[in-house]
C-alpha cells in the first residue's frame, strides 16, 4: 500500500519532521519530485539535520529510502548530505536507492537559474523568488528531451554528453557567468563518477512488485501544493507536481496502490520568494511569527513571509489532493498571542475576512477550540499536532 504525504500551503510545513516520526510504519520511504530546493529539518538529539536530497525516514535504520524518477539530482549535493550523515552510522550504502531515470542538474542549470531570474526582474519587475539551486532549467531540459539522466554516467562517453549540453547552455549565458565553469564541469563529472557505487536501478518495477508482496511505501513531497506547476499561484511556482497525482508520476507507481493521502499544514502560513499571499501580515505580528517560529528558509536563509491561516487555500489543497488525514504544525508557535486570526472567506474584492480566537497562553481549551474549528471547516480528521522540533513533541488528536 502506498500513502502519500505532502505539504498543503507554500512548502515548509514540517513535513521532514512528520515523515521522521511515520517511516518505522512503513518498509520504504521515497521522494517523488523536487530537488535540492527542498529543505527538510529534522532535530535528532538537539542536533540540526537538513536533508536536501535524502527522503526524511534516513534516520530509521530498518527502511529503504528511494530518489524517485521524479526528483532531479545535484549530485555533489546528494554527496556532501551523506558525507555529513557518516558519523550516525546509517548504513546509507546498502538503505538508499536512486531512480536510473533522474534528471541531473548540471553546474549550467544552476547558472541559468541566476540569469533567468536576473533577466525576469529587468522585464517584469520581480523575481520568482526560486532557491537557485537549478530546479527550472533542469525540469525545461526534462520536458525539452534536452537533459542528462543519472543512466547516462554508465556510458562511455558521459563526458561528451555533458559537454554538449554544456555548448547550449554557454550560448545562454553572458561571458561573465562562464568565469569559473571548467573547474565546475570537472568536479560535477568527478562526482558523477563517485555515484557510481550506490544502489541505481529501475525503481518503479521495484517499488510494484514489493507492494504486491505487502509492502508498504510513504511517499515524501516536497514543497507545498500552493507552488505546484499546475494548481499553485502561477507563475510564482516551483517546476514540478507537488500534488498527490505527482507521487504516481514521480515513482512510478500505479494509483490502484495509493491508501492514504497524508496533509501537513502548518498553523499558520509561511512563504519564501514572491507571489500571491492573502493573509500575509506586514506588520509587527508578522514580525512575531517570524521570530517564535524561526522562520528562516532551510536551503537559503531568506525570511519568510507570515500570515494568519488561510481555510479557503487549504479547503482548495484538500480537495484536489483528495486528503484523508491532516497533521498540524508549529502550533507551539502560537502559544503567547493575544489573539488568533483564520480567514475562513473572502470579500467579493477577494480580501481575506477573518474570524478571531482567544489566544491560548498554554490553555489547553483554547487551543482545542482552534484545533476542532479547522477541522469541522475541513471535514477531515486532523490525526496529529506537533507543538515543538523534538522528535516527541506531538499530541494525537483522535
Ligand atoms: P525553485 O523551486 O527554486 O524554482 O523556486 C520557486 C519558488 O518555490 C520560490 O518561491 C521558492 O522560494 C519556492 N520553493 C522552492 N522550494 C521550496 C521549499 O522546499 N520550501 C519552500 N519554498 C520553496
Ligand atoms: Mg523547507
Amino acid at each position: 500500500m502506498l500513502d502519500i504525504l505532502l505539504g498543503l500551503q507554500f512548502g515548509d510545513e514540517g513535513k521532514g519532521k512528520i515523515i521522521d516520526l511515520l517511516t518505522p510504519e512503513y518498509d520504504y520511504v521515497a521522494r517523488f519530485q523536487g530537488g535540492p530546493n527542498a529543505g527538510h529539518t529534522l532535530y535528532l538529539d538537539d542536533n540540526k539535520y537538513v536533508l536536501h536530497q535524502i527522503p526524511s525516514g534516513i534516520f530509521h535504520k530498518k527502511q529503504i529510502c528511494v530518489i524517485g524518477n521524479g526528483v532531479i539530482l545535484n549530485p555533489l549535493i546528494l554527496l556532501n548530505e551523506i558525507n555529513k550523515l557518516n558519523h550516525l552510522d546509517l548504513n546509507i550504502e546498502n538503505r538508499l536507492i536512486i531512480s536510473d531515470k533522474i534528471n541531473l542538474i548540471l553546474p549550467t542549470h544552476i547558472l541559468l537559474d541566476k540569469w533567468n531570474e536576473e533577466q525576469r526582474e529587468i522585464e517584469t519587475g520581480q523575481k520568482i523568488g526560486s532557491t537557485l539551486k537549478g530546479i527550472s532549467p533542469t525540469y525545461k531540459d526534462k520536458y525539452s528531451r534536452n537533459g542528462l539522466r543519472i543512466c547516462d554516467i554508465f556510458s562511455f562517453n558521459f563526458k561528451d554528453k555533458v559537454n554538449k549540453l554544456v555548448q547550449i547552455h554557454k550560448q545562454l549565458l553572458p561571458n561573465e557567468y562562464l568565469n569559473n565553469l571548467d573547474n565546475e564541469i570537472e568536479i560535477f563529472i568527478e562526482s558523477c563518477n563517485e555515484l557510481k557505487k550506490y544502489n541505481i536501478q529501475p525503481i518503479e518495477i521495484l517499488l510494484n512488485n514489493e507492494l504486491k508482496k505487502g509492502k508498504s511505501i510513504l511517499a515524501e513531497g516536497a514543497q507545498g501544493s500552493m507552488l505546484d506547476i499546475d494548481f499553485g499561484t502561477y507563475p510564482y511556482v516551483t517546476s514540478s507536481s507537488t500534488t498527490s497525482g505527482g507521487a504516481c508520476v514521480g515513482l512510478g507507481i500505479s494509483p490502484i496502490w495509493v491508501n492514504k493521502v497524508i496533509g501537513v499544514f502548518k498553523a499558520y502560513t509561511t512563504r519564501v520568494g514572491n507571489g500571491d499571499f492573502p493573509t500575509e501580515l506586514l506588520d509587527e505580528i508578522g514580525e512575531k511569527l517570524v521570530k517564535s517560529g524561526n522562520e528562516f528558509g532551510s536551503t537559503t536563509g531568506r525570511k519568510r513571509r507570515c500570515g494568519w491561516l488561510d481555510l479557503v487555500q487549504l479547503n482548495y489543497t484538500c480537495l484536489i489532493n483528495g486528503v484523508t488525514d491532516l497533521i498540524m504544525t508549529k502550533i507551539d508557535v502560537l502559544n503567547d498571542f493575544e489573539e488568533i486570526k483564520l480567514c475562513n472567506k473572502y470579500d467579493k474584492n477577494g480580501i481575506p475576512d477573518y474570524l478571531t480566537f482567544n489566544g491560548w497562553n498554554n490553555n489547553i481549551n483554547n487551543r482545542m477550540m482552534y484545533i476542532k474549528f479547522i477541522e469541522s471547516e475541513l471535514k477531515i480528521n486532523i490525526s496529529k499536532v506537533s507543538i515543538g522540533t523534538g522528535r516527541n513533541d506531538f499530541i494525537n488528536n483522535n
